[in-house]
């Protein structure tokens, strides 16, 4: 597939850069700086996620849009990054006809066992909090673009370095732990499943999440 990759720089977009290049997607990663990734063999534009002609511009003629995009902390504002991108890359792929849209997104709105979210935990860390709720006004502006092949993945609790196994669980709106109780994966098998769900469409419009 042509795919145009929003986010390819940060932790986990490059992890999902290597995997679609490892597996023969064309990919153009799509950034506002314009800088490219050392090593991998993808194509660099600028363009801002927030700007649907922008969006536009860079998907035309593209299968597919992902986008690992997220405020960096401390100089981005959550909202106009997570909130303003989805707003974006919702406009901007209908405007050039792109349907496939999969989406890194928070995983502050998963549900735990009561029902609630994630993020209304008294035990959810309240620096989190902002970014976690605009990931979720995110989530409920996919839910209501049902002309798009939307699917927006949710990373567990924790999302970190580390190996590459290709073993994990998948799941739907609930928090996956393990037998230990954490709620964990590393970015190279976020990035598998990513690249998975592109391929198979498993998911179209929904939210799914993973963890070991
Ligand atoms: N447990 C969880 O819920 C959890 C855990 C970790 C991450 N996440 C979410 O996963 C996403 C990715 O996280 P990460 O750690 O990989 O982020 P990161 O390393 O900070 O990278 C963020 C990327 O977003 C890009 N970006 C930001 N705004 C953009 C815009 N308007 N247009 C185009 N690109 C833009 C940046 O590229 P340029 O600056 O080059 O443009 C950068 O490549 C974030 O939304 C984060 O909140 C969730």
């Amino acid at each position: 597939m042509n795919v145009l990759l929003f986010g390819a720089t940060g932790n986990i977009g490059s992890a999902v850069a290597g995997e679609l290049v490892a597996r023969g997607h064309r990919v153009t990663a799509a950034t506002r700086r314009g800088g490219g990734l050392d090593g991998v063999n993808l194509a660099v534009r600028r363009a801002d996620a927030a700007d649907p002609v922008q969006v536009a511009e860079a998907a035309a003629g593209q299968d597919a849009i992902v986008s690992a995009i997220g405020p960096q902390h401390g100089i981005d504002d959550d909202e106009k990054v997570l909130v303003g991108g989805a707003e974006g890359l919702i406009a901007g792929a209908r405007r050039a006809g792109v349907k496939r849209l999969v989406v890194v997104g928070g995983g502050g709105s998963l549900l735990v066992a009561s029902g609630q979210r994630l993020l209304d935990t008294p035990d959810f860390p309240p620096a989190w909090r902002p970014g976690a709720l605009s990931q979720a006004a995110a989530l409920d502006l996919y839910r209501a673009a049902d002309d798009l092949d939307w699917t927006y993945i949710s990373p567990p609790f924790l999302i970190e370095a580390g190996e590459r196994s290709g073993h994990f669980r998948l799941g739907g709106d609930e928090v996956l732990y393990d037998a230990q109780g954490a709620s964990r994966i590393t970015y190279p098998d976020f990035a598998i499943a990513l690249v998975d769900e592109l391929d198979r469409g498993n998911a179209i419009r929904r939210r799914i999440t993973l963890a070991y």
